[in-house]
């Protein structure tokens, strides 16, 4: 029997040397950033698979940078990222949610020095492992500001509209490598009985209007008049609009993110009393999502601004998100504003 029509499938690394064949100036220096990352992914892919039979799920009894327990998963899937990124050479500088301060990296490619900026939550939604809920990573890739010698946090904090690539890797009941590079949005799965990720999902769209929205409600009571109303407005019953719309929160934003990518949906993380600016981080989670939304033809805000022309200033800056189809977010930024109530 045919291998179930694998013959088909393009890899992520063929589809990566297509690309950069389009570009004659290209060195093959992104194209093998992508494949180091993408290899990062694949053990930290393997490792999660083993998680409850070895001892990897559970705290390390660390709280990170944000005050925030630190799993086991959390710091193993850090230090492989920043092995693979350090081994590859093209990255110079890490900024990651497991680490307080910006990493500068001494790469094996000491005359050239990687040009790359890599910015990760090496393990979003990893409180979920331990009772085998999808989680993800989340990846931000800027360049070095040119004449830059030695790489610093500031050269790190650029404006998410200039990101050259962002993508994420979803640990699901399958794993996928979803990137873009400012040209559309490909996903890839992975067939594990190859290792390799094979490109089934080309040029995702998001569709302009869902019927679902993710947000933890059980925050609801501190959560700002606008926004109380947009809930109530999707919880209210109208056939033109196929509301009441369903509320569908896994509490791990990349596997909430893809599946409202493919589905169409709004993830919302808004400002709360516990976390007045938001929970989400600028740096690592919202702006590469942001710019895949944006690719696939969705959007994302602050409430009131576009996410990827906030202005950073720090690496651990946190920021509230209202992330997905391009009505949705838009609707949400009208409750916001006052112009649109429930009964609207
Ligand atoms: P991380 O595991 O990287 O710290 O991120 C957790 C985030 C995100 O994945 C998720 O959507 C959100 O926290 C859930 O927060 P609540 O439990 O407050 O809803
Ligand atoms: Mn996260
Ligand atoms: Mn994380």
């Amino acid at each position: 029997m045919d291998s179930v029509g694998l013959a088909n499938y393009e890899t992520l690394e063929q589809f990566i040397i297509e690309r950069q064949n389009q570009f004659p100036m290209s060195t093959g220096a992104f194209s093998r950033l992508i494949r180091d990352l993408s290899v990062a992914g694949k053990i930290v892919n393997r490792d999660m698979r083993r998680a409850g039979l070895v001892d990897i799920s559970g705290a390390t009894g660390m709280v990170n940078v944000q005050g925030e327990v630190q799993q086991k998963m959390d710091a193993l899937a850090h230090s492989e990222f920043v092995r693979a990124l350090k081994r590859g050479g093209e990255c110079c500088l890490i900024g990651s949610e497991e680490h307080a301060e910006a990493i500068p990296l001494q790469t094996n490619n000491q005359e050239e020095g990687g040009e790359y900026i890599v910015l990760l939550d090496p393990l979003d939604g990893s409180s979920n492992i331990e009772v085998n809920v999808s989680v993800g990573t989340i990846f931000s890739i800027y360049k070095l500001p040119s004449g830059v010698v030695e790489p610093s946090l500031d050269d790190a904090l650029q404006s998410g509209t200039e990101q050259i690539a962002a993508g994420y890797i979803v640990y699901g009941s399958s794993t996928m490598f979803v990137y873009t590079t400012g040209n559309g949005v490909n996903g890839f799965t992975l067939d594990p009985s190859i290792g390799e990720f094979l490109l089934s999902h080309p040029n995702i769209r998001i569709p302009h209007q869902g019927t679902s929205y993710s947000i933890n409600e059980g925050n609801y009571n501190s959560f700002e008049e606008g926004l109380k109303e947009y809930i109530k407005w999707m919880q209210l019953t109208d056939p033109v609009d196929n509301r009441p719309y369903s509320t569908r929160y896994i509490g791990s934003f990349v596997s909430d993110f893809h599946r409202n990518l493919l589905k169409g949906g709004l993830y919302i993380y808004p400002s709360t009393e516990k976390n007045p600016e938001g929970k989400l981080r600028l740096m690592y989670e919202a702006n590469p999502m942001a710019f895949i939304v944006e690719q696939a033809g969705g959007l994302a805000s602050t409430g009131t601004q576009r996410v990827l022309e906030v202005t950073p200033d720090r690496l651990h800056q946190r920021v509230p998100l209202y992330i997905g189809s391009n009505d949705m977010v838009l609707a949400a930024e009208a409750f916001l504003s006052g112009s649109r109530l429930h009964t609207d």
